[in-house]
């Protein structure tokens, strides 16, 4: 199969072995942009934790690719994803996350919708008389859930997260990952392009010399590397003394 692929004048062919992909696939915007349509648009992303999402009315937001997406937990009890844009003249509805009550109001012109989705209230109805308005839920998106994380997807024709979970569901269940509790979260800023912080990701031959605090609390040599069709894992167990350390971070 021919694999040869070329996106602003860069070579992006499948390197050889030891070798790496031109610089330019790592600074090129055109090459970003296809990367957000290909692949992140096709693709289950993780958008939530379902601590964050514990009761009716709270909901997060994240991107999928560039698409802004709003994760809610509903009234009737159901997770339910969207497009974060209003139906009226695509305003982002949500901000952030908290919890929006029975309602997310889209702050533009004050259409809102049930934590179903569904439009429940736009002032001047009369206005709209013209207007299919039962048509105008927000978007849904596809959700699934995998021990405490929550998934989204936009592509209809994407496999079933189950699939395309591939050992992630399977050791999350083994972990007991549904009653996990989100211990203590830092956010970093990282001026790199995606595919950087991935490779990151796929290699430990720097956590010895990067992480000292990694090699006091994880069994290094625990870790197991899984490189699946969609997606790649490692998981490696905790030393047990750590898990009282861990359990009062904050
Ligand atoms: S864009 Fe949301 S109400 Fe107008």
């Amino acid at each position: 199969m021919d694999q040869t692929l070329t996106i602003d004048g860069i070579d992006l062919s499948p390197p050889a072995a030891g070798r790496l992909l031109p610089p330019g696939a790592f600074t090129s915007p055109a090459v970003f942009d296809v990367e957000m349509r290909r692949i992140f648009a096709r693709s289950w992303v993780h958008v939530a934790d379902l601590a964050e999402l514990r009761a009716p009315g709270d909901f997060v937001t994240a991107t999928i690719g560039a698409t802004p997406v709003v994760i809610v937990h509903g009234h009737d009890g159901v997770v339910r994803g969207f497009v974060n844009a209003c139906r009226h003249r695509g305003a982002t509805v949500a901000e952030g996350r908290g919890n929006c009550g029975h309602q997310l109001r889209c702050p533009y012109h004050a259409w809102s919708y049930g934590t179903d989705g569904r439009l429940i209230g736009l002032p001047s109805r009369e206005e709209f008389r013209g207007c299919d308005l039962d048509a105008m839920s927000l978007v849904a998106i596809r959700t699934a859930t995998a021990g405490p994380m929550v998934f989204g997807c936009l592509d209809a024709a994407a496999p079933p997260f189950e699939v395309w979970g591939g050992e992630l569901v399977a050791a999350l269940e083994r972990a007991r990952g549904a009653e996990m509790e989100l211990a203590f979260e830092y956010t970093y800023d990282v001026e790199v392009n995606w595919k950087v912080y991935v490779e990151n990701g796929l290699e430990g031959y720097h956590v010895a010399i990067v992480h000292d605090v990694l090699n006091d609390f994880v069994e290094t040599k625990s870790a197991r590397h899984f490189f699946e069709p969609w997606a790649s894992y490692t998981h490696a167990f905790i030393k047990p003394d750590w898990g009282i350390h861990l359990s009062g971070v904050r």
